[in-house]
């Protein structure tokens, strides 16, 4: 067998195609692709476009050749661009029968998600194929160990999970179920790779590694919408400038589908048999018994005018200049990045700072309340291993910025019904001067974005823990697979184990809810002060 090579060892994406197209070597000659949906085309626009003579099938003729079509398409687009040569096309054949795929040393199978259907393809690929064929689902919910115990060989059965849009999609999480041999996972490999493919390894099991790691985003949003913390427009805009996501959540359950996201949902929790992070929420029933489903419905969380392609929302504001501090004296207490990244911009806006002598205001932005804060002036709490109101400062306001500060452009506040109103203006003024929006939002440990990130955080230690994947493949796999702007472990050194731990304790503590416990990998970390990627911790 050839040995695999990764397609970023060949530079861009496009060489990896372009010199793949043709590409002799290959351990498998002829690949088959079983569902000509939207999935299915496009695995088979990735076959032609890495040089392997592609079958293409599917039981219903117009869906074939709607399909094929779009793989056609697709290739004649990339053929202009020379990603690909010009008789990539001509490498797709299309077969209305099963039996049309005999030969294929690999069958990939992109049919709907049901997992009896799914069963019986792969007990009648086995004939067809022979055992010796390497059978992949690209299942997103199934686990693939149940589908490779209906095949002959379960040992040459293997997940390969491609994302939507696969030609476009960067990532390819290839599955090893409980019966997948080492051949047939070098083979998945292998062939992902010659499609320009970043590949990470999952083992089974719900939502894999990816969309496991990926459900506190939605998830932690949910909450705080149901606890009225904010509303989805605020939550939203939170992870968007102060997280730097491109969608927020609820713009994200719009766009792939509010029934589709409460099925995955209810699926997790059935796998699991019962998992609290992972139950669904009462508002995804509420909103899919309403029939408001997303964009697909014309209403979701927001409302679409079908017929217009315009945007449901304006352009975000652009964060206020930094400038203003007029040598006013402010102390700035507590270690690590959020009280070091907001005194270098108090500095930079020309504020004085002030070790607990005096002050104007006083900010503690420690993970945990600073023993000694300087009285008779505001304070601006960080709301990290707390509520603010569990603080015990009447006249305080609360705030959370997620680090890395140079990055954040959003800063969340919030009050009690105790707080004075020069306590909120100063508050509002002081991140303003800084170059921080803010907006106020409900009392909780992490506030919005912190809350979600540090669960982000959690479940990816939980993964790593419970040998669901490799660290760095959690991070590959949110940032190329899931947009995110940062993977789980890169986020855990910006914002500091110490910040992550106590969000999650705090969240325990006010909740009182098993979903808050933190991963033993994580505390592990903390308290060895180690790296969640530390190999030590494992
Ligand atoms: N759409 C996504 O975002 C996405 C992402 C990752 C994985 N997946 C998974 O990929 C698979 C396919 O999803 P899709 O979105 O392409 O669905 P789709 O509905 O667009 O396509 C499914 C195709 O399978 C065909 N089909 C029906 N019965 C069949 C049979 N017995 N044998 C072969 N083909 C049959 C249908 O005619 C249809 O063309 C599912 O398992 C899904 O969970 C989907």
């Amino acid at each position: 067998m050839a040995a695999p090579r990764r397609a970023s060892d060949n530079g861009t994406r496009s060489e990896a195609l372009g010199e793949r197209h043709g590409a002799r070597g290959l351990t498998v000659g002829r690949l088959g692709v079983v569902g000509a949906g939207t999935m299915g085309a496009g695995i088979a626009q990735l076959g032609c476009a890495a040089g392997i003579p592609t079958v293409l099938h599917d039981p219903l003729p117009e869906a074939l050749e709607r399909g094929a079509a779009d793989a056609r398409r697709g290739l004649e687009r990339w053929a202009e661009k020379g990603r690909v040569g010009e008789d990539a096309a001509g490498l797709l054949e299309t077969a209305d029968a099963l039996d049309g795929l005999a030969g294929c040393e690999l069958v990939i199978e992109a049919a709907p998600e049901r997992v009896e259907l799914k069963r019986e393809l792969f007990a009648q690929l086995s004939r067809i194929c022979g055992p010796d064929a390497v059978l992949a689902t690209n299942t997103s919910s199934i686990p693939v160990t149940s589908l490779a115990s209906a095949a002959e060989a379960p040992e040459n059965v293997v997940g390969m999970h491609f994302f939507n849009p696969p030609p476009l999609m960067r990532l390819l999480e290839v599955i090893r179920a409980d019966q997948t041999g080492e051949a047939a996972l070098a083979v998945a490999r292998e062939v992902g790779e010659a499609m320009g493919k970043e590949i990470v390894l999952a083992s089974d099991g719900p939502g894999f590694l990816v969309n496991r790691c990926g459900r506190p985003f939605s998830a932690a949003a949910l909450r705080s919408l149901q606890e009225r913390l904010a509303t989805h427009e605020q939550i939203d805009r939170v992870y968007r400038l102060g997280g730097g996501f491109r969608m927020g959540p609820f713009e994200l359950m719009d766009l792939v589908g509010i029934d589709t996201g409460f099925e995955v949902a209810k699926s997790f929790t059935e796998l699991s048999f019962g998992e609290p992070r992972w139950r669904p929420n009462q508002i995804q029933a509420r909103m899919v018994a309403a029939g408001r489903l997303g964009r697909k419905s014309g209403r979701g969380y927001y409302d679409y005018d079908l017929a217009a392609e315009a945007s449901h929302r304006p352009d975000d504001p652009e964060p206020p200049a930094v400038g203003g501090g007029d040598g006013m004296a402010v102390a700035i207490l507590g270690a690590g990045p959020v009280a070091n990244g907001l005194r270098e911009r108090a500095r930079e806006a020309g504020y004085e700072l002030r070790e607990g002598a005096p002050a104007e205001l006083v900010v503690d932005a420690g993970v945990r309340p600073a023993e000694h804060a300087p009285g008779g002036a505001p304070l601006l709490a960080l709301c990290a291993d707390r509520t603010l109101a569990a603080r015990g400062e009447p006249g305080a306001v609360g705030f959370h910025a997620l680090p890395p500060l140079t990055e954040c452009r959003l800063v969340e506040l919030t009050r009690l019904p105790t707080t004075p109103s020069f306590a909120v203006e100063a508050a509002e003024r002081f991140f303003a001067t800084l170059g921080f929006l803010t907006e106020w939002v409900g009392d909780a440990p992490g506030l919005i974005l912190g809350r979600s990130v540090c669960q982000l955080v959690n479940e990816a230690a939980f993964a790593i823990g419970e040998g669901v994947g490799e660290p760095g493949d959690v991070d590959t796999g949110l940032t190329l697979g899931l947009n995110h702007p940062r993977g789980p472990v890169a986020w855990s050194r910006a914002i500091g184990l110490d910040h992550v731990v106590a969000v999650l304790d705090g969240l325990w503590e006010t909740y009182r809810e098993e979903r808050y416990r933190v991963a033993p990998l994580l505390r592990r970390a903390q308290t060895l002060e180690l790296d969640l990627d530390d190999t030590r911790l494992r």
